[in-house]
């Protein structure tokens, strides 16, 4: 591990190492996005080398495809997977549910999908992403470009029905540009304060035409491991 990391990175690379002792020889993998799963990504490719661990893995964007591939990790699609054992994956907010807000990173319509085709998914994070309550983080839902503006006011009046203590929202940009995914989607981003009833609002979101996913994960987590500042590590 590089020398002079953040305490929050080292925190980050603590939940990533420990997570990653849960990969055994054999393992179909879902590989997560962000800078915590790249920590994931990284370690991965160390016990490759170091210990001949054999494993195959799904990635869940571009990015971390390029950097499993870098590392060693042996890349296949999730149709070829057809089912994981285990996919491990960061978060921007976890609560004692072990309900997650992500897709910071643009990448939630992968990672839902390929954390819901695993056996159990294993979210790695810093401790500063516990909450009492989702929503101080911006919710991020993938829309298709036709009629963005429309999908958008949709969400805002489907908002109205709900426990929320804001409800902006904004186009996700990329400098002058809306951001794309990998899908080609744009992202809005709700700014939502507090989420009073996360299944509710992750099951109606999707109810809106064109919305293509959002970024609540709701019974999907399974075991959360959480990195101090202090170099302890937690595994939920
Ligand atoms: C990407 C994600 C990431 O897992 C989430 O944004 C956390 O990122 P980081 O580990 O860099 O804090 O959901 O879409």
């Amino acid at each position: 591990m590089p020398e002079n990391l953040s305490q929050i990175d080292q925190a980050k690379a603590n939940a990533a190492r420990k997570a990653v002792e849960f990969v055994e020889s054999g393992m179909k993998v879902g590989l997560g996005t962000g800078s915590t799963a790249a920590w994931m990504v990284r370690r991965l490719g160390e016990r490759i080398r170091d210990e001949g661990l054999q494993i195959v893995g799904v990635p869940t964007s571009g990015r971390t495809a390029a950097l499993a591939r870098e590392v060693g990790i042996r890349v296949i699609t999730l149709d070829e997977a057809k089912w994981l054992d285990l996919t491990i994956d960061g978060a921007d907010e976890f609560d004692a549910e072990m309900n997650l807000i992500k897709g910071g990173g643009g990448a939630l319509l992968q990672e839902k999908i390929v954390a819901t085709a695993s056996d159990k998914m294993i979210v790695i994070a810093d401790a500063a992403k516990e909450v009492a309550h989702l929503g101080a983080f911006p919710l991020p839902v993938e829309v298709i470009p036709f009629g963005a503006e429309v999908t958008r006011g949709l969400v805002e009046e489907l908002l109205g029905a709900f426990d929320v203590m804001g409800r902006r929202t904004t186009i996700r940009m990329s400098g002058d540009e809306p951001f794309r995914t990998d899908e080609g989607n744009l992202i809005i981003d709700l700014h939502l304060g507090r989420i009073g009833n996360p299944r509710q609002l992750a099951l109606m979101l999707n109810q809106v035409p064109g919305v293509v996913e959002n970024g609540l994960f709701v019974d999907i987590c399974d075991r959360i491991v959480i990195g101090h500042a202090d170099g302890r590590v937690e595994v939920r």
